[in-house]
């Protein structure tokens, strides 16, 4: 409802380079699976309330065999209410935009994780390719000349001006779902200017935090020629305004993996005995991307660390982590697998006995009714970002927590943090901080888990994923009424 009150049936378009289902063809059966992806597990309950067409990259192995004629595909599939529109993408064009200039340019440049990031000019041409493709699907696809156009993330910094040059009426909503870096760092990228000019296209740039959005800002008063009003935060550039808002990001509310979870003391025991431990263990979890800014060496090396300082939970706690394999044909993530699967093997080694595995490393994709099951049975979920836009795991386990038990230990580093300070917030670069913190944690009263809980359950509640594209739905709504009052007057 909060969303329909804000669309007055405008038609909505998403652009993503990640779908929300992919069709995967095993032996006889094709079989639907649901991306790791923080986008996609927020955008897709608002895609289900509002309807429209979601144009993203189809990559699955029977994703082909399931569209019609112009490469739609109805979903979801045990409700059917909306579309996506595939792309095909060339292994080259995968491999330049996606893997190239996406993920080895544009995310270690984003994120401050002491990667650096790997600019090719031959990844840039193919980035620049794709973005012009997308955008051409989006005005296919568009039924008015003035659609909402709601572009995700830094696959597209691009798309929003080449679109803009095709619709020109369009509303362009771009949300970026990852950190901006500052001027300084962001300055490094060869083409740092058509980037922030693509962005500009957009009748709203929007970021998890004010932060994020004032580093952008910082970033075109160094290199543009733009007029930037920052009390209004809007940016003026080659006659056009484009304004520059946090919109934090969250999750729907109730979540729907919980209707079919059985009670919390049930998953406790299910959970315990899927991993072969006592029913008296004390489980902590940790939930991600297998990705070097999700701080997991840190993680690891903060639950050794307690088990050095407080060896009485030796034995008695064992730490769950479950990693998504993800961009596994990039260097680094191979790297940083390797190195997680050996800390986790050397820590085992040191404090791990027969019956008793300290760290239990799973890396496979779970999907959210599992992942849902080991939020409700650990004492304490991890999350030890080195940075992170917003990171939905911190949100997603509060969801899961109707019991109102269980300890958030959330990095600083993270969007989520300023929205949840009744978590027990930690630098995850400061290990005996976060060894402290679990020690704190695996103590808390039953009391203070509760309080805790409650006020940060109170929170998600409110300012859920409805309310997120809501607000970002208003302002576009509102600055849409103004175009055509001023159109009106001439
Ligand atoms: C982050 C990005 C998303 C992306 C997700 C999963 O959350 O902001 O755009 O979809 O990671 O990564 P992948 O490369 O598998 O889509």
């Amino acid at each position: 409802t909060i969303l329909h009150e804000h669309l007055s049936g405008d038609e909505i378009l998403i652009v993503s380079n990640r779908q929300p289902y992919i069709h995967n063809r095993r032996g006889q059966k094709i079989e639907v699976q649901l991306p790791a992806s923080g986008l996609v597990s927020a955008l897709e309950p608002v895609m289900r309330a509002c309807s429209g067409v979601w144009i993203a990259h189809g990559n699955g192995s029977a994703d082909r065999e399931v569209v019609d004629s112009r490469d739609h595909v109805r979903v979801p599939p045990d409700h059917p209410s909306y579309d996506i529109r595939r792309i095909w993408l060339s292994p080259d064009e995968e491999s330049g935009f996606y893997y190239g200039f996406s993920n080895e340019g544009l995310w270690p440049l984003c994120h401050n994780a002491h990667v650096r990031p790997t600019f090719r000019t031959s990844d840039w041409e193919q980035y620049v390719a794709v973005n012009a493709r997308f955008a051409q699907a989006v005005v296919e696809e568009a039924k008015t000349d003035d659609p909402v156009v709601l572009v995700q993330d830094y696959h597209f910094a691009l798309l929003p001006k080449m679109v803009r040059e095709k619709l020109p009426n369009a509303t362009i909503i771009m949300f970026w779902h990852i950190p901006w870096p500052n001027s300084e760092s962001y300055g490094i990228c060869p083409w740092r200017q058509e980037i922030l000019e693509g962005l500009l296209g957009s009748s709203i740039v929007g970021f998890h935090t004010r932060e994020h959005g004032n580093h952008f800002l910082s970033c075109i008063d160094r290199i543009l020629e733009a007029r930037i009003d920052r009390d209004s935060s809007t940016v003026s550039y080659g006659g056009r305004l484009t304004a520059v808002n946090p919109y934090p990001i969250s999750i729907e509310w109730p979540s729907r993996w919980l209707e079919n979870q059985r009670p919390v003391p049930d998953c406790r025991v299910h959970i315990r005995e899927r991993h072969a431990m006592g029913p008296d263990r004390l489980v902590g979890i940790g939930v991600d991307r297998l990705d070097y800014t999700k701080g997991i060496i840190e993680r690891f090396l903060a639950v050794e660390r307690l088990f050095e300082l407080q060896p009485e939970w030796v034995g008695k706690f064992s730490f769950i982590q479950i990693a998504a394999p993800s961009r596994t044909i990039i260097d680094q993530y191979q790297h940083f697998h390797d190195q997680v699967y050996a800390l986790a093997e050397r820590i085992n080694k040191r404090f791990g006995r027969e019956g008793y595995e300290p760290i239990v490393l799973k890396v496979k994709h779970h999907e959210p009714p599992d992942v849902y099951e080991y939020y409700r049975a650990s004492e304490l979920c991890f999350v030890t970002s080195l940075h992170d836009g917003m990171n939905l795991v911190a949100k997603e386990f509060i969801a899961a927590r109707d019991d109102e038990q269980g300890v958030l230990i959330l990095s600083q580093f993270t969007g989520a943090a300023q929205e949840l300070p009744e978590a027990l917030v930690v630098n995850p670069y400061d290990i005996d901080q976060c060894a402290a913190a679990l020690h704190m944690a695996l103590s808390m009263t039953p009391k203070e888990q509760r309080a805790r809980m409650r006020s940060m359950r109170g929170l998600i509640q409110e300012f859920n994923v409805y309310r997120w594209a809501g607000r970002m739905l208003m302002d576009a709504a509102r600055m849409r009424r103004r175009i055509r009052v001023m159109k009106q007057v001439g």
